[in-house]
């Protein structure tokens, strides 16, 4: 098939680089010649493991290229898929004016028979925007197709993914979709428009739900001196249950969990429900990293001059996205606390989005030198692999924090570490009831 994909973000790209492996001849389009010019040399704009190597092969292959859109849309286009982006604005609410300006900009350079939006979008948009398209042209069918792919690991869920939803108004819609994935052994669901929809953000929801709760149980194990590790394996073994996103740690972030959370919420409140559930959600992540710090100034009897080494700074390994990152939070309230902070990050370098007094040190070891505490926020296999022994040698203090309880605690108590998890087993002195819900409005 002949496709247009529009944006060209973290999405766009994994999904056009896909197809066109697929055989399906892809142009993907973008506002921003610098990202257009960086990928048509080979380039992704963003860390995605893998992802450069199957662009060059894309690109060396004539099934995918880049243009400026709108002027580079292809008139023989069959299918133009939406992947801009909808963030949510400071109440919650999705900012769709990516989705209508590239709407207009196909209305106004040539509109194929199918539009896909795999942006992520409220429900109801899918139904508004098919509205306009047959107003322009009655023949044109509009797909809401979600996208799950994982920062770290978009390329499988890419090309391995668990099912396709397919959000139609008529199921003859959908045989389209099925021409495009026809190269994917993936269970398909053809669903209606809306429910398309609210699958992707309640999928995301869940997600964010079981973080959440298992954050609160590593609460109370921190409380009780359990392993909350022992207690996840456990709850995990039950197949309804299952072992995934029940990692408790500083909490979850990204671009994706937290803003389709609040946006779930947000269209949750336009039909006059509160869902309390799904706000306590929000307030456990919101609160998780002040949970750490508290545990953080216990160990250390006190931030103020104190000298923190950090390692990972993106919301999780196996990314440079720092976007709604935990470890940033934490390391923001450590700098407002008066310790001082040096961090080291595989993918990261410096950025604006850093907070104000952060140092950024260039190799794993160099912020250790005296340092009175190891923080470690992100679960990257360079950091579970450290030299423990010289870990020991170069910090002044000998506490080790482990933010994502990735980290072996024997092995540290070997190299004279004193280790302090999230909910690991080891009881810390708390205040009692200091994260209380409802919190005091
Ligand atoms: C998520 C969804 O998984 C994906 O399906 C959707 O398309 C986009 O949003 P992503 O944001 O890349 O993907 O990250 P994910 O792997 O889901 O992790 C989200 C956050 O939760 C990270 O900060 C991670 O550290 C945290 N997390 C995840 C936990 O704290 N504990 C867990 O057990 C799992």
């Amino acid at each position: 098939m002949r496709v247009e994909v529009i944006g060209a973000g973290f999405v766009g790209v994994v999904t056009a680089v896909t197809l066109a492996r697929f055989g399906h001849r892809v142009t993907v389009l973008d506002v921003d010649d610098r990202k257009i010019g960086k990928l048509s040399g080979g380039t992704a704009p963003f860390y995605e493991p893998g992802l450069d190597s199957l662009l060059r092969e894309a690109l060396a292959s004539g099934c995918l290229d880049f243009r400026l859109f709108p002027a580079g849309l292809a008139k023989e286009a069959q299918l133009a898929m939406l992947c801009v982006g909808t963030p949510n604005d400071a109440r919650g609410r999705t900012d769709l004016a990516q989705v209508d300006s590239a709407v207009a900009g196909l209305l106004a350079h040539g509109l194929p028979e199918t539009i896909v939006i795999k942006s992520t979008v409220p429900v109801g948009t899918g139904r508004r925007l098919a509205k306009q398209l047959n107003d322009a042209r009655p023949a044109c069918r509009l797909v809401v197709n979600p996208e799950f792919l994982r920062e770290g690991s978009a390329l499988h869920d890419a090309l391995h993914p668990d099912r396709i939803i397919v959000g139609v108004a008529e199921p003859a819609q959908a045989s389209c979709l099925l021409e495009l994935y026809r190269e994917l052994e993936a269970p398909v669901l053809v669903t209606g428009l809306e429910e398309a929809e609210l699958i992707k953000y309640a999928s995301n929801a869940f997600l964010a739900t079981r973080v959440s709760f298992i954050n609160v149980l590593s609460r109370l194990c921190d409380h009780w001196g359990l392993d909350v590790n022992v207690v996840a394996r456990g709850m995990g073994m039950d197949h309804r249950i299952g072992g995934q996103f029940l990692q408790a740690g500083i909490g979850f972030g990204g671009s994706c969990l937290p803003k389709d959370l609040d946006g779930l919420i947000s269209q949750a409140a336009a039909c006059g429900e509160n869902v309390n559930l799904l706000r306590a959600v929000r307030w456990v992540n919101e609160t998780q990293p002040a949970w750490v710090m508290e545990k953080i100034e216990r160990a250390l009897g006190g931030l103020q001059g104190k000298r923190v080494a950090a390692w990972g700074l993106s919301f999780k390994a196996g990314t440079d996205d720092r976007r709604g990152s935990p470890a940033l939070e934490l390391l923001g309230r450590l700098l407002e606390a008066g310790a001082s902070v040096i961090a080291y990050d595989p993918t990261a370098t410096g950025g604006p989005e850093l907070p104000p007094g952060l140092q950024m040190a260039g190799s794993l070891y160099e912020p250790l030198s005296q340092a009175d505490l190891l923080l470690v926020l992100t679960e990257w296999q360079e950091f579970q692999e450290a030299d423990w022994d010289r870990v020991k040698s170069l910090l002044k203090g000998n506490v080790v924090l482990d933010g994502r309880n990735c980290l072996d605690p024997d092995r540290l108590a070997t190299a004279g570490l004193t280790y302090l998890g999230v909910g690991r087993g080891r009881p810390v002195e708390l205040r009692k009831g200091c994260f209380v819900w409802p919190p005091a409005s």
